[in-house]
């Protein structure tokens, strides 16, 4: 059986995804009992250069023509920012149809509004690839770890600041040119200040933290310093004491007061964090029951992140043949907020 998807977007994120749904097609269809396709793309630019795997006919820049198409029950939304983006994925679950997004700025800021309008229509809304691109993490804290009571997060989420930060420590690289490289590779946001004032990362703690602390944090809890004002000279002095500059992300929960902060932090050479680079994420995760894990992987790019996203679009697949898609553990970010501890 064939299932119609609809893409909003066909960047960076977009592109990836629609040319991985489709390599992967078959095996979908033996793991989940449907064949998805891609019916139609929403993009800004109909005459923009593309991928010449995108089949052009498929492009629209009307979002009704997908949004109104009853054909089309599954909504991919890697537009990015909060709007557009934000009315056309309530607008879709207000149609019945479900929504797999990349989007952590949106929700970051609107996951609990996005979330109570999919529990109440009983669709499912998935963000995998919107924390850490190909790493998998919203899944196992959100699964695999809940039977801890998780304590710490610890870790590098932004994949354009620490590739910032690798060149400028490795090959000397001025932060400009390093920043115009990470935006040709396709790991910047649009506007890539977020990424290097450090909300991105910031956004990425307020999920990571709403899901394994079960609190709903909110983007104002995280104290954010970004890595705008690093200099080579302080990559360098860095170097001779013996460590590498790299924006850490962490996220404590001490019996139920939070602490979340984003900031340029001195890793010694010989801790692990140290030796992420480049694009790559990692983030420790302490559990009572489990202990510390370390999860690592590249944490932006076309494939890193369509791998996400189309992991998502499998486990959604397999809901919908059981029956069951429409996700309780949406909850989570229905649940009290907690007090922020001191900052
Ligand atoms: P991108 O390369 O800038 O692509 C955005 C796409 O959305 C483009 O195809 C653009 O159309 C389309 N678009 C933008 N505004 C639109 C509008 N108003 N109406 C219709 N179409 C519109 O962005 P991206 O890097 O793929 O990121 C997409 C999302 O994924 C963001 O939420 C981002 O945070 C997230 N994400 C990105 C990465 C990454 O490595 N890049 C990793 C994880 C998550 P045109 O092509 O016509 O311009
Ligand atoms: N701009 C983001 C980053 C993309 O550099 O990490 C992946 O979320």
């Amino acid at each position: 059986m064939t299932i119609a998807l609809g893409v909003l977007g066909c960047g960076t994120v977009g592109q990836g995804t629609v040319l991985l749904a489709h390599r992967r097609a078959e095996k979908i269809q033996h793991l989940t009992g449907f064949r998805p396709y891609v019916k139609r793309i929403l993009v800004r630019d109909l005459e923009k250069t593309r991928s010449p795997e995108i089949d052009r006919s498929k492009l629209t820049n009307q979002a009704y023509d997908i949004l109104d198409d009853p054909e089309i029950q599954v909504i991919v939304e890697t537009i990015g920012g909060i709007e557009p983006a934000r009315t056309y994925i309530l607008e879709a679950l207000r149609r019945g149809k479900h929504v797999v997004t990349a989007n952590k700025d949106l929700i970051a800021l609107y996951g609990t509004e996005i979330l109570k309008v999919a529990n109440d229509v009983g669709v499912e809304v998935l963000y995998e690839a919107a924390v850490g691109g190909a790493i998998p993490l919203v899944g196992p804290l959100q699964e695999n770890l809940t039977a801890n009571e998780v304590t710490d997060l610890k870790g590098i989420i932004n994949g354009t600041t620490n590739f910032i930060l690798t060149q400028m420590s490795e090959t000397g690289a001025e932060f400009a040119d390093a920043l115009a490289e990470a935006q040709a590779l396709g790991y910047a946001e649009a506007d890539p200040s977020s990424d290097i004032d450090g909300l991105d990362a910031a956004r990425k703690l307020t999920i990571l933290a709403s899901i394994a602390f079960h609190a709903r944090v909110e983007l104002a809890d995280v104290q954010v310093e970004g890595i705008r004002h690093i200099t080579a000279r302080d990559v360098q002095y860095a170097r001779e004491l013996g460590c590498v500059v790299k924006l850490l992300a962490s996220g404590t929960d001490r019996n139920g007061r939070l602490s979340l902060r984003v900031r340029p932090t001195l890793i010694p050479l010989a801790h692990p964090l140290a030796h992420v680079s480049n694009s790559y994420n990692a983030l420790f995760v302490r559990g009572d029951a489990a202990g510390d894990l370390m999860f690592f992987g590249r944490g932006a790019g076309s494939m890193p992140t369509a791998s996400a996203v189309v992991g998502d679009i499998i486990s959604l697949l397999r809901n919908i043949r059981l029956g069951v898609a429409g996700s309780p553990e949406n909850r989570l970010y229905l649940q009290k907020r907690v007090v922020p501890d001191e900052m």
